[in-house]
C-alpha cells in the first residue's frame, strides 16, 4: 500500500483560480518526500486535500488506501499536520495545549502527559512547558505546533514550512527528529519547503511543482540525471597528454566535462599511462537548488514557446 496516491488531482478554488492542473504522483511508506515549488504553486493547496481539508475539482488523492474528503476522522487519525498558521490556544501553557489535543485525540491522561513530554524535551521546549502560550515566540509555537502533530505517533507528517520562522539550530533539531521518527518509527513525512538545503539534508525523494503543474518527481538522483548533460571534472597533474584535449584552467589545474563518471578512469589512466602526475580528481554535482533552478528554468522557456 501507498503512503500517498494522487492521480490527475485538480483544484479550481471557488473564485475560479485553478490551484492544481491534474498532477499525479505516490510516495512509498517511510519515504521524506520533499514537496518543492515556488509561492503559489500549489503546495499547501495539495496538503489540504490529502488532509480533506478541501475537495478535488477532479482526480483522487489517497492516503494509506483512505480517500481524504470521504472520510477526514481516519484521515486525522492517522496523520500529523504542521501547517502555516497553527492555532493553538495563547492563554493555556504549553503543556496544557498539548494535554488538551491529547484528549482530543483520545489519548488517557497518562499516555498523553508522557508523551507531550517526552516531546518537549525534544524539541527544546522543557523550560517553557509551563509558560502561557501568548509569551512564545514564533519559534516556539512552530516547535509546539509540530510536538502537537506527533502526539498521536501519527504514521504521515505532513508539514507545510515547518522550520521557516526557525533559527539555525531549532531548525536543525527539528530536522534531526523529522529524519528520526522516519528511520525509527518509518514515519512518512510529506515536507513542503523553500529550504532547498535543508530539503537535501533530509529528503530521500522529491516533488517539483510549478503553477499548479508537476514538473518532476524522483530522487536527488534521478532528479539531476534529468537535468544534466554534462558532469564537470577538475583533475590537479603535472602533466596531461594534449589528445586528451581537456582545459588549462590554471598551472597544474585542468577541466574536462564528461557525459557520464564511467568516463573519468580512462581519462585518469591516459593521464597516468603518458608519465602524468595525478594530485586531485574532483567531478562536480549539482545541489538540489542547481537542480530546482534548472526545472523552473527548463519550464519557463516551455511556457515561452507556448
Ligand atoms: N482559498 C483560496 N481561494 C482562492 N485562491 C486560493 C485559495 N487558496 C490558495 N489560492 C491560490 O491558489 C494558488 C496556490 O496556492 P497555495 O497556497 O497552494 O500555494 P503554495 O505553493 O502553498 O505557496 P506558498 O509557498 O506561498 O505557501 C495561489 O495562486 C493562491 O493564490
Ligand atoms: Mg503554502
Amino acid at each position: 500500500m501507498q503512503a500517498v496516491a494522487v492521480e490527475n488531482l485538480s483544484k479550481t478554488y471557488q473564485s475560479g483560480k485553478r490551484a492544481l492542473h491534474g498532477i499525479s504522483f505516490t510516495i512509498e511508506p517511510g519515504e521524506i518526500f520533499g514537496f518543492l515549488g515556488p509561492n503559489g504553486a500549489g503546495k499547501t493547496t495539495t496538503v489540504k486535500l490529502l488532509g480533506g481539508m478541501l475537495t478535488p475539482t477532479e482526480g483522487h488523492c489517497r492516503v494509506f488506501d483512505l480517500t481524504p474528503n470521504e472520510n477526514p476522522a481516519a484521515i486525522h487519525k492517522i496523520s500529523g499536520f504542521v501547517t502555516e498558521h497553527a492555532q493553538m490556544y495563547d492563554n493555556m501553557t504549553g503543556m496544557e495545549n498539548l494535554l488538551f489535543y491529547a484528549s482530543i485525540f483520545g489519548m488517557s491522561e497518562k499516555a498523553g502527559k508522557d508523551r507531550a513530554q517526552e516531546l518537549l524535551d525534544r524539541l527544546s521546549l522543557t523550560e517553557a512547558r509551563e509558560q502561557k502560550l501568548s509569551s512564545y515566540s514564533t519559534g516556539m509555537r512552530q516547535r509546539l505546533s509540530l510536538a502537537r502533530a506527533l502526539l498521536h505517533s501519527p504514521k504521515i507528517l505532513f508539514l507545510d514550512e515547518p522550520t521557516s520562522g526557525l533559527d539555525p539550530e531549532s531548525a536543525k533539531n527539528v530536522n534531526t527528529l523529522i529524519r528520526h521518527l522516519a528511520s525509527e518509527n518509518g514515519t512518512t513525512v510529506f515536507l513542503c519547503t523553500h529550504q532547498l538545503r535543508y530539503a537535501q539534508e533530509i529528503c530521500t525523494c522529491y516533488g517539483l511543482i510549478s503553477s499548479g503543474t508537476l514538473l518532476a518527481c524522483g530522487t536527488l538522483e534521478e532528479l539531476r540525471d534529468r537535468v544534466t548533460t554534462h558532469i564537470p571534472v577538475t583533475i590537479h597533474a603535472d602533466y596531461v597528454p594534449e589528445n586528451l584535449h581537456l582545459m588549462k584552467k590554471e598551472p597544474g589545474i585542468y577541466t574536462a566535462a564528461v557525459t557520464a563518471e564511467t568516463e573519468i578512469p580512462n581519462i585518469v589512466k591516459a593521464i597516468v599511462e603518458s608519465g602524468g602526475r595525478i594530485y586531485h580528481v574532483s567531478a562536480g554535482e549539482l545541489t538540489l537548488e542547481e537542480i530546482y533552478f534548472r526545472f523552473l528554468e527548463k519550464n519557463k522557456q516551455k511556457e515561452e514557446h507556448k
